[in-house]
């Protein structure tokens, strides 16, 4: 059996050692679902949605088609995708985000982790995971799981912020997300689990495996055509069709 492939080494200043990872994950989205919603609106300047959308659209999702919205937190992405097809499933490993989503959608909630997910196999006809991949603790477990669960030629899609090539562009991410999201998040909510939540979120993305190991473990787990589009530098789309 190959070996497990986490998307960033442990990250001791959070928690000690790879086997605390997963619980640490858990209990930060938990205790800062509430003001989930509100903080993303600042990461993404408002355009959440609409971004999540267009990206849903040019990854292939169509009317008609079974959706899996895996790690669906509040369910941001999953409401996009209801503009276009009615038959969505939604799962995550926090409970937390799931209730703190229940205020905004209906969808069907099944509280799941991704390395093990509770649905037989070849359901779906399309996964969708937003921002989620950097928390997962093993890429390899995560696409087989995916691979098994969607039926042969459907798709796959992740979402992701991609740490930026160029200088400039490093020092003016780390600036916005590392400095001004997170004080954002303190005033905001008066949560100091908010504001580490969104540096835990820089530091998962300055750490992240390299887009080409992405691309290689979704080849490996079974995905042909896989592709990585990028929208201003640093929006990252993920697309695959399983074999
Ligand atoms: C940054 S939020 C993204 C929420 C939503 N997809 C979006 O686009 O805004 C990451 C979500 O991944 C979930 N998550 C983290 N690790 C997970 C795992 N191993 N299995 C399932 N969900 C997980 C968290 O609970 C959290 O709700």
């Amino acid at each position: 059996m190959s070996s497990a492939l986490p998307p960033h080494p442990p990250l001791d200043k959070y928690y000690e050692g790879a086997a605390r990872r997963e619980r640490f994950v858990r209990d930060i989205f938990d205790e800062t679902a509430e003001w989930y919603d509100s903080i993303i609106g600042m990461l993404s300047f408002g355009s959440g949605g609409l971004y999540r959308r267009m990206a849903l659209e040019r990854g292939g999702l169509q009317r008609g088609m079974r959706l899996l919205d895996l790690a669906t937190g509040t369910g941001v992405v999953a409401r996009a995708a209801s503009a276009i097809t009615d038959h969505i499933v939604t799962a995550d490993a926090s409970l937390g985000m799931l209730l703190a989503g229940r205020a905004k959608t209906r969808l069907p909630a099944v509280e799941a982790k991704a390395e093990g997910l509770p649905f037989r196999g070849g359901v779906f006809d399309m996964v969708s995971i937003g921002y989620a991949l950097r928390h997962f603790a093993d890429l390899q477990a995560v696409f087989a799981e995916f691979h098994r669960i969607l039926r042969p030629g459907a798709k796959i899609l992740i979402l992701e912020i991609t740490r930026p090539r160029s200088r400039f562009g490093l020092a003016v991410l780390r600036f916005h997300l590392n400095r001004v999201v997170p004080l954002f998040a303190r005033l905001r909510s008066g949560s100091r689990d908010a504001q580490k939540l969104m540096h835990y979120f820089w530091d998962t993305i300055d750490s992240c495996v390299p887009p080409d190991t992405i691309l290689s473990a979704l080849r490996a787990a079974g995905f042909d055509d896989v592709r990585r589009h990028v929208e201003l530098g640093v929006f990252s789309e993920y697309t695959g069709v399983k074999r």
